[in-house]
């Protein structure tokens, strides 16, 4: 029931999205698994042509049958967006494809107090290449193809970088943070050259990611299949961002709460 109230249906006239996504090439990071693949299967409905891109090769292989036996084709890119010289060969064989949705999904969560963070500078590396440097990188690529093709791009973000940055998240949070800043502060100039740009900041989805969270199987959270409509509402709108509804009423308390969390956090503190 919560949930429902939470996350609601997502309204999505099917003519409207097949307006706005039909014939058009839709490049999506991260689409072997959860929202990424959701979106993906959601667009092979509309005759569209996908570029999906994450590192399990497989995965994609099974979407890719999935995608070309609908209306759609796609092509499939195994590659490691952390790694710089991975990404540069993918920029040269995608830069002159035309994409006309640009959807900066790929991504990875990381939750680790800092005392046991000490010997671990790889987990801020890692997790800074795939949500920070590696949409950076793809912008920077992409800009002069996005531009003849006027296209969108789609920054798939996270709430908590509109919240106090919480405990033990420090890495997830700066790293999101870091592109939402950066993807924010160049708007202006790419809205200029023709590109439009919208921000979905996701709260809770039942995804792989959490499941190693074991306190977030116990709370509601979105389904994939509703995160993929959500973007796909923001592709075929004009809003510049998604929030949850309930995102505007609780900020609020979060921001007026957070002092006193933090004092229950130390008190837990060994
Ligand atoms: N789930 C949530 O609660 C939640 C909430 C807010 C925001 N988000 C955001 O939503 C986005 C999608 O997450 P999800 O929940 O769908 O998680 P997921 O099921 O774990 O999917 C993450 C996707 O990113 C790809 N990826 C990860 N590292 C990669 C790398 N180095 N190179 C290429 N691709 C890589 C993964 O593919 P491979 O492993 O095959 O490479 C996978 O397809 C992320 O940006 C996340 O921050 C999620």
């Amino acid at each position: 029931m919560l949930k429902h109230i939470l996350f609601p249906p997502v309204l999505l006239p099917q003519n409207k999205v097949r307006r706005v996504v039909e014939d058009k090439t839709i490049l999506i990071t991260g689409a072997s698994f959860g929202i990424g693949k959701e979106l993906a299967l959601y667009l092979s409905e509309f005759q569209t042509h996908l570029i999906l891109v994450a590192r399990t090769k497989d995965k994609l292989d099974e979407l890719k049958e999935l995608v070309d036996s609908k209306n759609s084709t796609s092509e499939v890119y195994a590659v490691d967006l952390r790694n710089e010289n991975e990404r540069i060969e993918f920029i040269n064989c995608i830069k002159n494809s035309s994409v006309d949705f640009l959807i900066l999904n790929a991504g990875k969560s990381i939750r680790r107090p800092l005392l046991e963070s000490l010997d671990r500078f790889h987990d801020v590396t890692r997790t800074n290449d795939i949500n920070y440097l590696a949409p950076v990188h793809l912008m920077l690529g992409l800009i002069p193809s996005l531009a003849q093709t006027k296209g969108k791009v789609i920054n798939v973000s996270a709430i908590n970088v509109l919240y106090p940055p919480p405990p033990f998240w420090s890495v997830y949070q700066a790293s999101k943070t870091a592109f939402d800043q950066w993807f924010r502060a160049n708007e202006i100039e790419l809205n200029k050259l023709g590109l439009s740009t919208s921000t979905i900041y996701f709260p809770l989805v039942r995804t792989r990611m959490i499941e190693p969270n074991e306190k977030y199987q116990k709370v509601p959270a979105m389904s994939p299949v509703q995160a993929a409509k959500r973007i796909a509402k923001l592709m075929s709108g004009r809003r510049r961002s998604y929030k949850p509804w309930w995102h505007y009423t609780i900020a609020p308390f979060v921001w007026f709460f957070f002092p006193i969390y933090r004092l229950i956090v130390k008190a837990k503190l060994k």
